[in-house]
């Protein structure tokens, strides 16, 4: 069995999905189910005689412990954690709560279990540490991509949380031979990402023929990973990894932000033609900046292609165009998935 923390966000439900289908194996989700938790698919997912689900804060560390004595698992994967920029700047407190505390939290119970069931250096019990490209700061135009040894500079608070519970990870491993391994990826996309995000927040937005914000000039650089070959680089870093070490996860799909969402104008326009707008990239508004706004991220990928074998299928291109149908096959599930505090954050940040 395996543990997945954070098992009902974005890319858990995508890497279960992936995981139950492909491995004779069965999974434990464990997640406090916050504002950005997909509830329709966990309820799926539940049918799965695979997928048991426990709805719990990774800070709870009596009933973590109890999960892992009685359910025994063989890695520990944590996706769980506080995902949005914006809202890390409007209220960083959650981030300092999930991503540090409860990472340090799991990583306690981790290495009591493990010192207690498991051969120390072996490979038998993983626990293995989602976290981002974002913890690297931000890159000039002209600057080479980050690698495993880059300096962190980590400038938004999310991305100083996730960095600080990077540490907290490498500090386990180094002293207490917890056998970690940390994946740094870079921005994901794909199915069931909640529409806070940019490019879910786009389709929405041109389904609803309202603005679309695009902070400062447009000109920040981000590198796309579609979540299903995301999910693959972590399968392959969990076969091929080793202890101790960290990998850079990168999509080597870089694009502007606002050439991104003119693509996706351009699609819905073949796609879903609006009978009010000539295109849908009418609509596109500059907004004021997002604070200490990262102008360019970019990931070097050379060490999980050595080590694993590991490199991503899709091109951007098709990855978004696979999406933007995806969005507009699951309508119901888009709308479902807008609860209040949806609707309250995209009237503060965006009104
Ligand atoms: P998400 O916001 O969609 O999902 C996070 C999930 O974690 C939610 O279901 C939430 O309820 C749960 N959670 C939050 N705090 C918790 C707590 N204290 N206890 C239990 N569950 C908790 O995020 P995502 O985009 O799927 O990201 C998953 C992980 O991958 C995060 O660690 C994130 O830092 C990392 N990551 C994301 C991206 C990206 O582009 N989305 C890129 C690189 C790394
Ligand atoms: P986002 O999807 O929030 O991911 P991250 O900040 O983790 O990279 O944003 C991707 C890029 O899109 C980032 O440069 C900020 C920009 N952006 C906008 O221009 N407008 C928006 O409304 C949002 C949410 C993001």
């Amino acid at each position: 069995m395996i543990f997945v923390t954070g098992s009902a966000g974005f890319i858990a439900s995508n890497f279960i999905l992936n995981y139950l289908e492909n491995y004779d194996e069965k999974v434990l989700g464990i997640d406090n189910l916050t504002y950005a938790s997909n509830i329709p698919l966990l309820e799926d997912l539940k049918k799965n005689d695979k997928f048991l689900f426990y709805k719990l804060d990774i800070n709870n560390s009596l009933e973590i412990e109890e999960l892992l004595y009685t359910y025994k698992p063989n890695k520990i994967i944590n996706f769980a954690a506080e995902s949005h920029v914006d809202k890390s700047i409007s209220n960083p407190d959650s981030f300092i709560k999930s991503n540090i505390v409860g990472t340090y939290n799991l990583l306690k119970c981790a290495r009591k279990y493990q010192s207690e069931c498991f051969r120390i250096n072996s490979k038998d019990f993983i626990f293995l540490h989602i976290s981002t490209d974002e913890v690297f700061g931000s890159l000039e135009p002209e600057e080479a991509s980050s690698t495993e040894l880059s300096q962190y500079k980590p400038n938004s608070p999310y991305a100083a949380s996730k960095a600080a519970s990077d540490h907290i990870v490498r500090s386990f491993n180094r002293t207490f031979n917890l056998n970690t391994i940390t994946t740094n990826c870079s921005n994901n996309y794909g199915p069931y990402q909640f529409p806070e995000k940019l490019i879910p927040l786009i389709i929405n937005n041109c389904l609803l023929e309202t603005s679309l914000p695009i902070y400062g000039d447009g000109l920040s650089i981000r590198d796309w990973i579609y979540v299903e070959d995301h999910c693959n680089a972590l399968i392959a870093i969990m076969e091929n990894g080793k202890i101790g070490e960290s990998y850079n996860i990168g999509g080597e799909n870089q694009i502007s932000n606002i050439e991104l969402v003119k693509h996706i104008c351009t699609l819905l326009d073949k796609k879903k033609p609006s009978s009010n707008l000539k295109t849908y990239q009418d609509l596109i508004k500059f907004v004021p900046d997002r604070l200490a706004h990262d102008k360019r991220y970019s990931i070097d990928i050379a060490k999980i292609k050595e080590h694993t074998g590991w490199k991503p299928k899709k091109n951007l291109t098709i990855g978004v165009s696979e999406t933007v149908d995806w969005y507009l096959a699951n309508l119901d599930w888009l709308e479902n998935i807008k609860n209040n505090d949806f609707e309250k954050w995209i009237k503060n940040q965006y009104q």
